[in-house]
This record gives structure tokens, C-alpha cells and sequence, in this order.
């Protein structure tokens, strides 16, 4: 395969750290654009040192349409992988005009500039919340899709939906939608891995942080729903996978027009399941008490990833034990994160 230059928004967070390693293990090179809203610049470094490879850093917003036509200028790329955005639920049903701003015109903003300077080929961060409640399980590209429950999810299928009239319209464009389940884990290293501002909002991190005695204990969020044992179900896949999926998804931009992919495991593990798993193979206590369902989960969802694995010749490789100790060995070795 040959060397690609690529520009990868968001590249200093949580998904965006691990894919821009695995591009650079992979030949590719990297300029990553960042704001650093959500991120460390340490990040950067920590892949720097692991890949023995450089890359080049611009502090920065999507949403600045100046820098981002010095930034095409000054480097010469072929493509962009877009992870740059926010990404909580809750706080989106506080300030959906922050999220809409952010999120689809920044991605606006981003297409206009590559546009403007011929860049036609992109990768976009989607989610398995597009789906929205009413699509049947397995989750499959071909549904069309639904209503999301949140601001955050919507911001995401309008972008799906901008990406996609831009193509109709001009077939110069080549697109990949990949559509994430659950991210967790971190970099075998123990050098990478989910850092959250303040209180955690999903399960992961949250247990991690339990585990390490930051935070007294977990609630699990309903234990009443239609499964297996009450607690709500997801398809948890490794971010190494996911950061490798992006390198393929990369390597396999159609030459023309829009593709989908669901990123997942196709397999769902319930919150107990997880928090049990988790006490088990890292051995250590993680105390929780039940708590009431939180408003807009679903009780259980998970991915077909059979479209990625005959087109993209993706699969998940890691298993979930390799999720929860690959987790606790970031937590224990930076319980400040990048601090
Ligand atoms: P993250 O917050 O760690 O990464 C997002 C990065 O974008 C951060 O480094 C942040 O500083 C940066 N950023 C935010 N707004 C910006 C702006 N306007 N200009 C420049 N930089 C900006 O989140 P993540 O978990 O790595 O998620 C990456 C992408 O994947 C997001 O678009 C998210 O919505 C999507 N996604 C995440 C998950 C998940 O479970 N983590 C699931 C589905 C989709
Ligand atoms: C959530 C978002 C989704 C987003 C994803 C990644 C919702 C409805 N969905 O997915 O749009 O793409 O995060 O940012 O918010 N849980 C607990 N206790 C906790 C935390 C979580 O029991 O302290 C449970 C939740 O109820 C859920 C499961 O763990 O059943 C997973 O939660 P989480 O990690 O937040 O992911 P999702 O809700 O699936």
C-alpha cells in the first residue's frame, strides 16, 4: 500500500490518538488538526514515542475556515479522517446549539475548505445511534436510518445526510460513514488510552475509575429491561480495532460516491456481564448498586460487521478480556490521565 498524507481532525482524543498510531505503524503520514477542547497534546507525544514516528501538530478549530485553508495549503494531503466534534449525550440535550455548531457546521465549514482546495476524499466518524430505537437488531447498513434520541445523535445524521447530497452532487467526492458501537480499551502499551474530563459518562471509564478508588462506586442504570439479566446490551469492541478499522476504511475510499460501515464485534455483553468480567480478570473490586434506567438507553444493541469484513477485510481481532485489561493497565499506569 502506498503512503498516504493524511489530515485527522480530532486526532488528539480518545479515538482519534489511537487511529492516528495505527496509520502511522501502517506508512501513512499524519498533520492533526485540534482544539484541544477534549484532548492533551500529550496524547501526540505518547504516539510519537511508541511509533518512533513523527507527525505534525496544528492547534486549532474545524470551525475556522482561515486556518483550515492555510493548513491545505501549507500541507499537501490527499484525505481527511473527521473526528473532531463533541460527543456527550447529556450535556447535547443541554446545549444542542453547541453541538450543531460544532458538529455539523464545523463540518461544513470542513468540507467547504477541502472543496476549496481539492481535497474530496473523507472519512467521517458516525455512530450506531443513527440507527435510532425502532431499527430491528442486528444493526445493518441497508436500515434506513431512524429518529435519534438526542441532539448529539442528530448531529450525526445530519452530517450522514450532508456527506451524502455533497456526493450526489459532485462525483468528485469519495466518502466512508463508519458507524462505531461502543469503543473501550486502550493501547497494549498502558501509554494511551481514554482520559475524561470530570465525571465519566459512559460505563468504561466509569468502572475504570471505581477500580482505582477515584470514585466510590458504579450504578448500573436499570436492571428491569427485556435481556438476559436485566441490564441493559452492547457491542463493545477494542479501540485498536476501531483505530484499525480506520486504516482500512482509509486504504478502501471508494473512488467515487458515499459507502457505510458498521465498526462492532456482533456480539452483545450486558453491564453486569462487563462490570463482572472486569473484577474477574484484573482482580480487583468494583462495587455498584442498581440505579434507575438512564433516559434515552435502549436496552440492547449490536452491530452486522459483516459488510466491513467482506469489503473493508476488517474484523475486531481483540476480545473483551483484552477490552478490560488493556483499560485497567492505562488506568493503574496514569490514574491522572495525561495530566
Ligand atoms: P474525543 O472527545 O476524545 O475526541 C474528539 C476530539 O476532537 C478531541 O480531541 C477534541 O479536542 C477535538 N475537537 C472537538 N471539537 C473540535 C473542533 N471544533 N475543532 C477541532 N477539534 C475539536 O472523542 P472520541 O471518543 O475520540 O470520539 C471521536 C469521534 O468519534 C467523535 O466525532 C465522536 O462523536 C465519534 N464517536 C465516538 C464514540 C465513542 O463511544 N467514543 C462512539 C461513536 C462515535
Ligand atoms: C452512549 C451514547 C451514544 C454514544 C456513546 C459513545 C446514549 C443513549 N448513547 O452510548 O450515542 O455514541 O455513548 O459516546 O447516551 N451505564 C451504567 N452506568 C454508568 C454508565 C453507563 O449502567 O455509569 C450503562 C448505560 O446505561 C448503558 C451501558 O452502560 O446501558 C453503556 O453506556 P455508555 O458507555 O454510556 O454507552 P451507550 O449509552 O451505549
Amino acid at each position: 500500500m502506498l503512503s498516504i498524507k493524511v489530515m485527522v481532525s480530532g486526532g488528539a482524543g480518545y479515538i482519534g490518538s489511537h487511529t492516528v498510531l495505527a496509520l502511522l505503524e501502517a506508512g501513512h503520514e499524519v498533520v492533526v488538526l485540534d482544539n484541544l477542547c477534549n484532548a492533551s497534546r500529550e496524547s501526540l507525544r505518547r504516539v510519537e514515542r511508541l511509533t518512533e514516528r513523527s507527525l505534525t501538530f496544528v492547534e486549532g478549530d474545524i470551525r475556522d475556515r482561515a486556518l483550515l485553508d492555510q493548513l491545505f495549503r501549507e500541507h499537501v494531503v490527499s484525505a481527511v479522517i473527521h473526528f473532531a466534534g463533541l460527543k456527550a449525550v447529556g450535556e447535547s440535550m443541554e446545549q444542542p446549539l453547541a453541538y450543531y455548531e460544532n458538529n455539523v457546521a464545523g463540518t461544513l465549514t470542513l468540507c467547504q475548505a477541502m472543496q476549496a482546495a481539492g481535497v474530496s476524499r473523507l472519512v467521517f466518524s458516525s455512530s450506531a445511534t443513527v440507527y435510532g430505537a425502532e431499527a430491528p437488531v442486528p444493526y445493518r447498513e441497508e436500515t434506513p436510518r431512524g429518529q435519534p434520541s438526542s441532539p448529539y445523535g442528530a448531529s450525526k445524521a445530519m452530517v450522514e445526510q450532508l456527506l451524502e447530497d455533497l456526493c450526489y452532487s459532485d462525483s468528485t467526492w469519495s466518502v466512508t460513514l463508519l458507524r462505531y458501537f461502543n469503543p473501550i480499551g486502550a493501547h497494549e502499551s498502558g501509554l494511551m488510552g481514554e482520559d475524561p474530563l470530570g465525571l465519566p459518562n459512559n460505563l468504561m471509564p466509569f468502572i475504570a475509575q471505581v477500580a482505582a478508588g477515584r470514585r466510590q462506586r458504579l450504578s448500573i442504570f436499570g436492571d428491569d429491561y427485556p435481556t438476559r439479566d436485566g441490564t441493559c446490551e452492547r457491542d463493545y469492541l477494542h479501540v485498536m480495532d476501531l483505530a484499525e478499522g480506520h486504516v482500512k476504511a482509509l486504504e478502501h475510499l471508494p473512488s467515487s460516491g458515499v459507502s457505510c460501515y458498521n465498526l462492532g464485534t456482533g456480539r452483545a455483553i450486558s453491564v453486569l456481564e462487563m462490570v463482572e468480567r472486569f473484577v474477574a480478570v484484573n482482580n480487583v473490586p468494583v462495587p455498584y448498586s442498581f440505579a434507575p434506567r438512564r433516559g434515552g438507553d435502549l436496552p440492547a444493541f449490536w452491530a452486522d460487521p459483516g459488510k466491513a469484513h467482506q469489503e473493508l477485510e476488517w474484523q475486531a481481532r481483540r476480545n473483551l478480556d483484552d477490552m478490560l485489561q488493556d483499560t485497567w493497565r492505562w488506568q493503574k499506569q496514569n490514574p491522572r490521565g495525561y495530566e
